[in-house]
């Protein structure tokens, strides 16, 4: 037996505690380990470090929990300890901005959630709320920590719960960099904005096995939940980018439209009033009103050059939205797109601008409505699948913004749509109309087909006298004048000083102060 009453104990020195302290930070600096590193090389990822190097200025990074280690002891787990546990968490700067990040690190566990990964990303989000700034999740995770069963389940909720309360406090932005399964999508769902890298990335609630058990699908991950799925027929990600820097890229750039908090204004930038007539503007539009043009190039027109930055790209194209600047300010653009579906509104595309329409609203974004809708498209399809609740959410939205709101009606307003799509009535702030606007309940052949049917039923030439009340009712209501004489438009006026026009709007409306009646939450038509 060994006498440890006479053990000779020395106590480290001052150097060697500095020299334990640098192991350790190697140690937890290298995740997994290098093989591992070079693993996750390998699928074409960078790692939870690296990952964090390119989103923060150079030297701004200042990492937390960076010992923590898991306190599970199941299944081998006493015997497999990373320093950090699969997350890098901390603080930095994003172009001088503060922001709070988490970059799970997919080479400890598979960056699955354990009790102790989940308090790290708790702990970061709560400093974020407290401290008014936004949060990035860099999210490459297997899920719950299996081992670790019910209490990992829990970290899931804990993390839930807070993104809940911190939506509308705070921008939240999670960024999809590998695995994102089962109840773990849950969270990137809640924040404001989703961007997934094409080809390394996924997101599914269950995945291809469960599925052919089930439904008897083959599918693979990718088609099942990839970024392409996600950002053309979910819509569950708003960006879908070639790779991770030009993700971590599009991160920077969606951060410099937005405030820190809800509590602040957007940054602005510094600009300098020039010539602001935009003539080709006056020509973009055809003269026929059933040709199609590309709203795009309408916002392109109007917008600080190069600004326009398009959200949720490639889902819903009848409607277009994104950020822009104009004059420098900020603002959120909604605008129909007459170049797909003739810029109907549909299911989808009154889900996407509605949020959207509630992002802009909660962080002080002003929104510029460029409207051309024919109305809501007709059908089963439609109906059956609820246009009804769903437009509705787009009217709420718009309806419930206190931010200052603008709308351009660049050709049709027609029938419902022109009432949802920021009229006055709904409380826009102004409301301009292009000279070859048209608003009215409906199109002039369905209208007259309607109204006059009894008149052509009894003519002897049908037809002409269904194109005399067609041009009859033209001539009266598909314009801007009824609309102007009421004063439900402010003003009609060309293409080509729309940009001058906008840039003195939103300067007047810079200060717009608009609350709501008192009541615990509104309750929006889900
Ligand atoms: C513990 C995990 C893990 C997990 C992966 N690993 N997922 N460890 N818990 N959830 C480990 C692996 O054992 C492996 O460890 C290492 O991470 C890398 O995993 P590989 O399988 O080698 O990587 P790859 O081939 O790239 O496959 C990645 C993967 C796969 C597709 C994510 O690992 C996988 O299917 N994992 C399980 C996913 C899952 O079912 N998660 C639970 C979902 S339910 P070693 O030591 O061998 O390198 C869920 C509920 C949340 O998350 C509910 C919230 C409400």
């Amino acid at each position: 037996m060994s006498d440890n009453k006479n053990r000779v104990y020395t106590l480290p020195t001052k150097e060697e505690k500095y020299d334990l302290l640098a192991q350790k930070n190697a140690e937890a600096e290298l995740g997994g380990g290098e093989k591992r590193i070079e693993a996750q090389h390998g699928k074409g990822k960078l790692t939870a470090r690296e990952r964090i190097d390119l989103l923060m200025d150079e030297g701004t990074f200042e990492e937390t929990g960076k010992f923590v280690m898991h306190r599970a002891k199941d299944f081998g787990l006493d015997k497999q300890h990373y320093l950090g546990d699969g997350v890098v968490t901390g603080y930095g700067k994003v172009n001088g901005r503060l922001v709070y990040v988490f970059s799970q690190d997919f080479t400890v566990f598979g960056g699955s959630l354990s009790e102790t990964h989940a308090e790290k990303i708790v702990k970061i989000m709560e400093l974020a709320v407290q401290n008014g700034a936004p949060v990035i999740g860099l999210n490459d995770s297997g899920g719950a920590r299996i081992q670790e069963g019910v209490v990992s389940l829990g970290g899931y909720a804990d993390i839930f719960y807070r993104n809940v309360r911190a939506s509308g406090v705070i921008p939240q932005i999670s960024a999809i960099m590998g695995p994102c399964a089962g109840g773990a999508v849950y969270s990137p769902a809640i924040t404001d904005f989703i961007l997934m890298v094409e080809n390394t990335s996924y997101m599914f609630v269950t995945g291809p096995n469960v599925v052919k058990t089930v439904t008897q699908e083959e599918v693979t991950s990718e088609e099942l939940g990839g970024a392409s799925t996600h950002s053309t027929k979910s819509g569950v990600t708003h960006f879908s980018s070639a790779n991770e820097v030009t993700a971590i890229n599009d991160i920077k750039r969606l951060l410099s439209y937005i405030p820190q908090n809800c509590e602040e204004e957007p940054p602005r930038l510094p600009y300098q009033e020039q010539e602001e007539s935009r003539p080709d503007l006056d020509q973009l539009i055809p003269d026929n009103p059933n040709q199609p043009y590309d709203m795009r190039e309408v916002v392109e027109g109007i917008v600080d050059e190069g600004s326009f930055f398009e959200v949720h790209k490639n889902y819903a194209e009848n409607i277009v939205v994104g950020f822009a600047r104009i004059a420098g300010r900020a603002i959120g653009v909604v605008g129909n797109q007459p170049a797909s579906l003739a810029g109907v509104l549909d299911i989808d595309a009154s889900k996407k601008a509605a949020r959207f329409v509630r992002f802009c609203d909660s962080f002080n974004v002003p929104l510029l409505v460029m409207e051309d809708v024919p109305g809501f498209l007709p059908g089963t399809d439609q109906e059956w699948n609820g246009i009804i609740t769903n437009g509705a959410k787009l009217l709420f939205a718009f309806s419930e913004a206190t931010v200052p709101r603008v709308t351009v009606i660049t050709r049709k307003a027609y029938g419902g749509a022109y009432d949802v799509m920021n009229s006055k009535h709904i409380g826009a702030d102004l409301n301009y109309a292009w000279p070859m606007a048209e608003i009215a309940v409906m199109g002039a052949k369905g209208a007259s087909e309607i109204i006059f049917r009894k008149e052509i039923a009894e003519a002897d030439d049908k037809e002409a006298k269904l194109q005399e009340k067609v041009d009859e009712y033209t001539e009266k209501f598909a314009n801007p004048y009824r609309a102007a004489h009421r004063g439900y438009v402010d003003e009609v006026i060309l293409p080509s000083d729309t940009r001058k026009k906008l840039m003195r709007a939103f300067e007047m409306l810079e200060n717009k102060v608009d609350t709501l009646p008192k009541k615990k939450h509104s309750n929006i038509p889900l």
